[in-house]
């Protein structure tokens, strides 16, 4: 009979060194598979004398235990080497310290201000301010609106209650930031420039109106400041704000009592599948009311109209903010559903500059 040791050691050695589970199952297909060496040969038995038989059958036998159990064992401890690598490599130290993300976000709105009032303030623009409940002569009378005005019906006006038997003119929730424009001539005097954000009130209510919105006044008074200088300003500011190269606008005349002559802007927009997109499509959406400062305006904030001239305009901040991030309905700005504030909230912290960029 053939002496099985180089056999032997040759099997012994390719399962030592088998690198994988895989190749510990080529190794064993080969030994002891069908048609592996080890199978082959016990099927030679039935060619030898039953005196052969007996020893060559027993010594294969054996041999095919040995191996059986040593391609058992090393295929084992090849798969527990993978597992410890694995866990190595997935090791993670529960005990350190969570790394939570901010809990809150940066609202549309606060984010377009920031960005509006960064603007502005590069063209030379300071910030000023007036107060939300407003007397109905800053609001109205100030700004040419006279008493039976038909501009008091259609600002859809918020009265302030009053007393019984007091019937002193009431106080209004202000319909637009223009009396702001009467605040600050009276506080500073020409020459002037300067910018209004805020909060603003109206009884409306649809998918692009809600009862309360923001609007940014802008006021500029010189010696001989001009209407081409204003259209200047608000075509740089779309620019700017939009970080686009270019953005259509629209100047259509108009009419407002504070201002003469006015125009009223529109933006280039389309509207599909709900979807709101600014420079492309046939629509148009009004952004902007805007004109030259009307002479009893600048009277009534205390300026000479024989000496000083300039324009003022109002926008939506709250449209600038649909048209910029694509937001298809503005009475989910003031929902207060975290959802949508986690989807078009800002990281807080970054502050827009003009030099830094707007809305990274
Ligand atoms: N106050 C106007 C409005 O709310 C906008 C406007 C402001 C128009 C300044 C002209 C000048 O519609």
């Amino acid at each position: 009979m053939d002496d099985l040791t180089p056999l032997r050691q040759l099997w012994l050695d390719r399962i030592n060194t088998a690198a994988d589970p895989a190749q510990i199952e080529d190794v064993r297909l080969a030994a002891l598979g069908k048609k592996g060496e080890i199978s082959l040969k016990m099927r030679e038995l039935g060619k030898m004398t039953p005196e052969e038989r007996q020893t060559t059958g027993k010594a294969l036998n054996e041999l095919r235990d040995e191996l059986d159990a040593a391609l058992r064992a090393r295929k084992l401890a090849l798969e527990d080497a993978a597992l410890d690598a694995r866990l190595a490599g997935e090791w993670l130290d529960v005990t350190l310290p969570g790394r939570p993300r901010p809990a809150g976000t940066i609202h549309p709105i606060s984010q377009v201000m920031d960005e509006v009032t960064a603007i502005f303030a590069d063209m030379g623009f300071a910030v000023a301010e007036g107060p939300q409940v407003e007397s109905d002569w800053y609001n109205f009378d100030a700004l040419n609106i006279a008493p039976e005005h038909p501009a008091r019906q259609e600002h859809d006006t918020f009265f302030m209650h009053r007393a019984p038997g007091d019937d002193r003119p009431p106080h209004v929730l202000r319909t637009h930031t223009s009396p702001v424009q009467i605040r600050a001539m009276q506080q500073t005097g020409a020459p002037i420039r300067v910018i209004a954000p805020g909060r603003v009130y109206r009884m409306d209510m649809d998918q692009t109106h809600t009862p309360m919105f923001h609007q940014l006044e802008g006021l500029a008074i010189g010696r001989d400041i001009s209407m081409a200088q204003l259209k200047w300003t608000l075509e740089e500011f779309c620019r700017a704000f939009f970080e686009v190269p270019s953005v259509e606008l629209r100047f259509r005349a108009s009419h407002f009592p504070f201002t003469e002559p006015s125009a009223e802007v529109d933006i280039r927009c389309s509207w599909e599948n709900g979807q709101l997109k600014i420079g492309e499509g046939d629509s148009w959406m009004e952004i902007l009311g805007s004109g030259m400062v009307h002479p009893h305006v600048l009277r009534s904030g205390g300026v000479d109209p024989d000496q000083w001239q300039g324009f003022a305009f109002g926008m939506g901040i709250d449209r600038l903010a649909m048209l910029k991030y694509g937001i298809p309905d503005l009475r989910a700005f003031f929902e207060a559903d975290l959802r949508w504030l986690r989807h078009y909230g800002f990281a807080a912290g970054d502050v827009p500059s003009v030099s830094g960029g707007l809305s990274r």
